[in-house]
């Protein structure tokens, strides 16, 4: 294939593909066009706004858009491009098992419009087994495009940053289709890492699964020492400290969001429901909101007014998909005489300003912890539920029955 200029995303106004586009328009020195299906995000793109908060990214934006980066609806920017780059999720069904009929549609939208020798970069997170699929689908349809599966790698908020400082790894069936999704990816990562696509397709699925899992060992432990009237950051502290061997024990708090949950599942489904360990993770961490309402029962909640801050599914994000905030306020939406929750940054017409939200409460829930909250002063009356230990002067309130 000839060298790579013109680069098209596809899903090119979301998380995962704006950022990219802004890497490859600026470091790398691309021509970008970011392929969308959202009329609104295409325009406050093109107007050099982000559509969601992504640090570092709002200046590099500015940047780049309408020299080296445009947003657009029209998919005959696929025609052009020497790589199409997809973020689009490839579809599973409710059992997360890929449903081929679907898989197949997502990419021949695309064919439809690429040219031969093109290199098609699938990117968004795959059930193992899909790239191989698609392969095979190409194959069939004797169309001759460099297929790649090179997974996105990057924590939601820190894209920027760490796209140029992550390695990449990038799988193909075929050596022309390896080098030239390396060539792409070594413009802006600082090291290529090359599987086989199966190999990779794991790779991906088993670093979210990690982190879930991992997540989940300090929610069961702070679960075992809180049910008990121990202080888990007490422990915590006492493990970790000067102890490099306990380096990754994370703190507890919702893990939550796009991603963990639903890989885990994906791994779940593809070792034929044999991931004990995704299981357990999965109870463990769906299951801190229930703890946590739980631990307050003796309080009579229902005549409570309950305050949740933060709505995102993490700290400094506006993204609240698959948040456990909201299971959290829908728990005690049934329980308590008043759920108000907020939020700086996630739009939600149901939530409430900050001091409202403080004042009329009788408990104050931290959802996420955003660095907003870090001087907040709460009145001494009000119990504090705080899973992150992010307020640490502040124990978790005994129950009093
Ligand atoms: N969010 C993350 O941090 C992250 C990290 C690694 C991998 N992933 C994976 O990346 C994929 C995308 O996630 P995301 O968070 O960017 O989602 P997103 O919802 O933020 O972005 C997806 C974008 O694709 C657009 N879109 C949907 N269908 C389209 C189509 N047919 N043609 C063109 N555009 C279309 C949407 O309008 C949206 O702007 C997911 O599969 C996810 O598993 C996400």
């Amino acid at each position: 294939m000839n060298s790579l200029q013109r680069i098209a995303i596809v899903g090119g106004c979301g998380h995962v593909g704006l950022p990219l586009g802004i890497v490859l328009a600026g470091k790398a020195g691309l021509q970008v066009d970011l392929l969308d299906i959202d009329p609104a995000k295409v325009g406050l793109v093109n107007s050099g706004a982000m559509p969601f908060m992504e640090h570092a990214a709002d200046l590099l934006l500015r940047d780049v858009i309408g020299k080296s980066l445009k947003a657009t609806l029209d998919p005959a920017c696929l025609k052009a491009a020497d790589a199409v780059i997809t973020v689009v999720g490839t579809p599973v069904d409710r059992h997360l098992n890929p449903t081929v009929g679907d898989v197949y549609r997502s990419i021949d939208a695309l064919l439809d419009h690429m040219q031969d020798g093109t290199l098609l970069v699938l990117r968004s997170t795959v059930y193992p087994g899909v790239t191989r699929l698609v392969h095979e689908r190409l194959r069939k349809l004797n169309k001759h495009v460099l297929l790649a599966f090179c997974p996105e790698r990057i924590a939601e908020g820190n894209a920027i940053e760490e796209l140029i400082k992550l390695p990449q790894i990038v799988s193909a069936f075929d050596n022309e289709a390896m080098v030239a999704a390396s060539q792409l990816f070594g413009r802006i990562a600082p090291t290529i890492i090359e599987l086989t696509p199966p190999e990779a397709e794991l790779a991906k699925l088993f670093t979210n699964a990690w982190r879930y899992a991992n997540f989940a060992i300090s929610n069961q432990f702070y679960v075992l020492a809180q049910s008990r009237g121990l202080d888990f950051y007490r422990i915590h502290d006492a493990v970790t400290r000067e102890y490099p061997r306990m380096r990754s024990f994370a703190k507890a708090g919702f893990a939550a969001g796009p991603c963990l949950l639903k890989d885990t599942l994906q791994l779940a489904a593809f070792s034929q429901n044999n991931f004990f360990l995704g299981h357990a993770a999965m109870l463990i961490n769906e299951g801190l909101p229930m703890f946590l309402v739980e631990q307050l029962r003796p309080h009579d909640l229902s005549n409570k007014r309950v305050a949740i801050l933060g709505m995102a599914f993490k700290a400094e994000s506006d993204d609240p998909r698959d948040s456990l905030s909201y299971k959290l306020k829908k728990l005690l939406e049934v329980e308590a005489l008043e759920v108000l929750c907020s939020d700086p940054y996630v739009s939600d017409n149901s939530l409430v300003p900050l001091e409202t939200a403080i004042r009329m409460a009788d408990i104050v829930m931290v959802g996420a912890p955003h660095a907003v909250y870090r001087d907040l002063e709460i009145p001494g009356e009000k119990i504090v539920v705080d899973p992150w230990n992010f307020f640490p002067a502040r124990e978790l309130a005994p129950a009093t029955a």
